[in-house]
């Protein structure tokens, strides 16, 4: 056997508002959660990804190769571009296959939590002999048919229905030749185990899995907030120091202090900004913030930073990582912090996703002793908490 899976991520999103296949979900587009468990199968030999068309040139030169050496995945893989439909995207899929190949799974990158053991089953049902599998699950509601003809209204046996799955697995002359036919014939399914039942071929059903749900509406995204509860603590430590001097007004967190002495400062040298900024990134182990925004490089010059608080919060985004609590020190003898402590965490805290109460701003000088006693600079520490989710856990 040599069995290939086609990967479907070429869907426009409609009922969910997005492109869902590229949502970031546990660090990995929502696609590669699927690609990850065919990846660990050792009889799939190949994977086809069919993809959007606007979005092919940068998957095809960047995301995937990218996933695929992070991830060490080392089988031979083809782009190729989705259609207007599910089923002319598996055509083009399909039409991309290796001579060598003898049997296909196909799958719906928005049903992201197949099992290893699912894609197993299926491929030793194929193993068995059987030309065509298909996961389903009983149906719990009751289903009713209203007829097109005439409106009216007939109960379908509960017993008898199942509500199917991808991934489904086929017999590779089997599947081009119902694709055929359905395309020659006007045939439209909504899964290809239908188009297989068209050319009056056996379909064999096997149980599929409640957990394997395909994310298709906003309700749905639900799901993978839930998932984001096997997470891990972490904690990040960051500390900033500016020089007064004859420089820029004094800002911190956001806010520009009046009166106060002014520090010296490549960016706009917000030391409670750039501590947080330090606090994330040791979270997220990601080095510190000279090495993401060097102070040689002239973008960073003058700039706001609460943009470089906004690009960090991006990769802690991508990362899962979200933050509990954040507590911040400002150390120095002037000015007077307390005044401005409200307005800083109205500032801080939609940035950080957090709400007021997560977020706590302490002040103090050092007794007139240290730089900051002898009103030389001014320093900021911040501690984060929070939580990350890992790709394969
Ligand atoms: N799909 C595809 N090509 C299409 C349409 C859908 O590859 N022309 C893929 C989707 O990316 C998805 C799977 O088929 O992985 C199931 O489709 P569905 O849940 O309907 O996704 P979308 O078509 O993206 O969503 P919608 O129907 O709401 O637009
Ligand atoms: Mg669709």
């Amino acid at each position: 056997m040599n069995i290939w899976t086609i990967l479907l991520a070429a869907g426009e999103g409609k009922r969910i508002g997005t492109k869902k296949q590229y949502i970031y979900w546990k660090n990995r587009p929502l696609f590669w959660h699927s690609v990850y468990k065919f990846s660990k199968n050792p009889l799939i030999k190949g994977l086809i990804f069919v993809v959007t068309r606007q979005e092919k040139d940068y998957i095809s030169n960047e995301l995937i190769p990218n996933l695929i050496q992070e991830d060490n995945i080392l089988l031979p893989y083809k782009i190729v571009s989705g259609g207007a439909t599910r089923q002319h995207s598996v055509y083009n899929g399909l039409s991309v296959l290796p001579p060598q190949c003898t049997h296909v799974l196909i799958h719906d990158s928005a049903r992201p939590f197949l099992s290893f053991d699912l894609v197993n089953r299926i491929i030793n049902k194929l193993k068995q002999g059987e030309w065509a599998v298909v996961p389903g699950i009983p149906v719990t509601d009751t289903i009713k048919h209203i007829s097109s003809h005439d409106q009216k209204v007939t109960t379908l046996k509960r017993d008898e229905l199942r509500a199917v799955q991808t991934p489904q697995g086929f017999k590779k002359d089997l599947i081009l030749k119902a694709h055929d036919y359905a395309l020659k014939n006007d045939i439209k399914g909504t899964d290809d185990a239908s188009l297989v039942e068209a050319i009056g071929k056996k379909v064999t059903i096997i149980n599929g899995e409640n957990s394997n749900i395909k994310i298709t509406t906003k309700e749905d995204l639900r799901y993978l907030e839930d998932r984001e509860m096997d997470s891990t603590f972490c904690v990040g430590f960051g500390y900033d120091v500016h020089k007064y001097g004859e420089g820029k007004p004094l800002k911190l967190g956001g806010v520009t202090i009046p009166n106060a002495p002014k520090v010296i400062a490549h960016s706009d040298g917000d030391v409670v900004i750039h501590a947080i900024i330090d606090a994330i990134l040791g979270c997220l182990a990601k080095g510190d913030i000279g090495e993401l925004f060097p102070d040689t490089d002239d973008r960073y010059k003058n700039i706001n930073s609460f943009i470089l608080l906004s690009e960090v919060m991006e990769m802690a985004r991508r990362d899962s990582f979200k933050i509990d609590h954040v507590d911040i020190t400002i150390v120095c003898e002037k000015p007077r912090i307390s005044p401005y402590k409200r307005e800083m965490k109205k500032n801080i805290a939609p940035l950080l996703n957090i709400k007021n109460d997560q977020i706590n701003i302490k002040a103090t000088t050092e007794e007139g002793l240290g730089f900051t006693g002898e009103l030389k600079g001014i320093k900021a520490k911040a501690v984060v908490i929070g939580r990350k989710t890992s790709f394969d856990n």
